[in-house]
């Protein structure tokens, strides 16, 4: 079995990626998607999204990440691929599957579900750009309006030669709402042979043996859900295993979140400080009560003096108490 950490635009970036393979659990990564149009991308967008790149494609833990491109223009998306391959990628992944208005006006993202020989021709060109120790894979959603175009997209997947399939259980309509369809990724494993990755509403344990149950997929990808729990995959790992795991204390926690906080505080713009941070807050609340009040005494904080004073007085107050030979 394995444990993906999924894309997520704008919040899973580098810094993310390594502190959370630090942590333990995961077996790879996606970076936030690369927009392609019609032209070849210069190497700063790429080692900006995927600053991997120049240590052989994997975080500081050695956990491999992919480089994900979003697109619809077949020869673009190939001279991008090899660019990215170039660049020291060892692995591709192709977007059908992304949401956003801006990106399907353009004919990217899920709209191409509706185009099942499109996402043929994308995949066909691509593969054929890449050199052959450079693996390609797609990940889509079961359909655009409706759960209706995975298996369409899935043979074309597999026919324009990718070697893995990411499956998000859910319709572009269906948003990110819950349920996700699990049932629906075993109808595709019964019908390709690629190597399948389950996808979507995995927050535990216990979801995440449903969704291998519902999907008969050993491997998955882990969103939102590591997010509100950075614990997740080793949580899984260990329940796999029939171990116990002690979950992350908030204070443990907070202490990663003030790691993050450390590390990206020089390399985003100023004006941008703490947004990174208070996203993150905002998914750490699902899981643990604390995040919600520190978000709220936080949010409106724009100054780091102030920002590192909160999460000063946030680690002091949840510090384990200490045992008599420390004190
Ligand atoms: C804020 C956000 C950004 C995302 N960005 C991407 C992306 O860049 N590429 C991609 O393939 N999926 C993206 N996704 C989808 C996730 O990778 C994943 O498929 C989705 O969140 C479902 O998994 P989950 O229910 O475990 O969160 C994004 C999701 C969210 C919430």
């Amino acid at each position: 079995m394995r444990l993906i950490l999924a894309p997520m635009q704008g919040v899973v970036d580098h810094h993310l990626r390594d502190l959370l393979t630090r942590l333990g659990g995961l077996d790879g990564c996606v970076t936030e998607f690369i927009r392609v149009t019609d032209h070849c991308l210069p190497p700063k967008v790429f080692l900006r999204l995927c600053p991997e790149l120049a240590q052989g494609a994997v975080t500081t833990s050695g956990t491999p990440v992919k480089v994900q491109l979003l697109g619809s223009n077949p020869q673009a998306l190939a001279a991008n691929a090899l660019k990215a391959a170039e660049l020291g990628a060892t692995a591709i992944d192709l977007n059908f599957g992304c949401p956003a208005k801006t990106v399907n006006n353009h004919c990217g993202g899920a709209k191409l579900l509706n185009d099942p020989p499109l996402i043929e021709k994308i995949v066909y060109a691509v593969r054929s750009a890449l050199p052959e120790s450079v693996s390609l894979s797609a990940k889509i959603r079961l359909g655009y309006e409706s759960r209706n175009a995975y298996l369409a997209a899935a043979r074309a997947v597999e026919n324009g030669g990718a070697e893995e399939l990411v499956i998000h259980a859910r319709s572009k309509t269906d948003g990110y709402r819950p349920p996700a369809y699990w049932h629906l990724i075993a109808e595709i494993r019964a019908n390709t042979q690629l190597a399948l990755v389950a996808n979507g509403e995995v927050w535990s344990p216990e979801d995440w043996q449903r969704c291998r149950e519902m999907s008969l997929v050993p491997d998955v990808m882990l969103g939102r859900g590591i997010l509100a729990r950075p614990d997740l995959a080793l949580a899984i790992k260990s329940y796999a295993q029939g171990k116990i795991h002690q979950p992350m204390s908030w204070y443990q926690t907070c202490q990663l979140l003030h790691q993050y906080h450390q590390s990206t505080k020089h390399h985003y713009p100023v004006k941008y400080l703490g947004n990174r941070v208070k996203q993150w807050l905002a998914y750490l609340r699902v899981y643990y009560p604390e995040a919600d009040q520190f978000l709220e005494s936080t949010k409106r904080c724009r100054d780091d003096s102030v920002l590192e004073k909160a999460f000063a007085h946030e680690l002091a107050a949840h510090h384990p108490p200490l045992t008599v030979m420390e004190a």
